[in-house]
């Protein structure tokens, strides 16, 4: 039996995670979106996924360019998680946000709680949305605590 769509977001907004901005590369420029599908794969080969939605010009990007950056965010990065998540033009979005270009040549944020660098070794189509799974290529860690999601809200780690 389906569900309707009202009875997936109320079920599913129940599952807590980090927020992650995957950032990409195109020749045109840079691009990044929210993201909190990210999940780990493999650990060897070091693989993750993201599903990022068809209609999104981040996503298009990934499959062309093939390489993508998970930047986990922190307890401080609610405003980058904001401008990430649409509705402004992607010059916006790494507006006063530092950042650089990294190994694989897709931006990395400089502030993240950690970054994953990797090449797209699968990609398939499940209903709106892109799976795409990367094999990492370069990490870096530092220290903080991560911005969470849960309940269609904010929320951080309580002390
Ligand atoms: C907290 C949060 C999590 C999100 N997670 C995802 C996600 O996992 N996959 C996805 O396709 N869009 C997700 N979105 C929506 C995208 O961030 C948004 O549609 C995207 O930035 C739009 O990019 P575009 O302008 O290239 O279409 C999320 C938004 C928010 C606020």
């Amino acid at each position: 039996m389906a569900i309707d769509n009202q009875e997936f977001k109320n079920t599913l907004k129940l599952w807590a995670s980090g927020v992650s901005v995957v950032t990409a590369q195109s020749k045109d420029g840079e691009l990044g979106m929210t993201a909190t599908s990210f999940t780990s794969v493999s650990m060897d080969p070091p693989q993750i996924l993201v599903c990022l939605n068809e209609t999104t010009e981040t996503g298009d990007a990934i499959l062309e360019n093939k390489k993508f950056a998970v930047n986990i965010l922190t307890s401080a990065q609610e405003q980058v998680s904001n401008q990430f998540a649409g509705g402004t033009s992607m010059d916006e979005r790494f507006k006063n946000v530092a950042w650089h270009k990294g190994e694989v040549g897709v931006p990395v944020l400089d502030e993240a709680l950690a970054i994953m660098e990797c090449i797209v070794v699968n990609q398939f189509k499940a209903g709106t949305h892109w799976v795409v799974i990367g094999e990492i290529q370069q990490t870096r860690c530092n220290v903080g605590e991560p911005l969470l999601y849960f309940n269609s809200a904010y929320q951080k780690i309580a002390s």
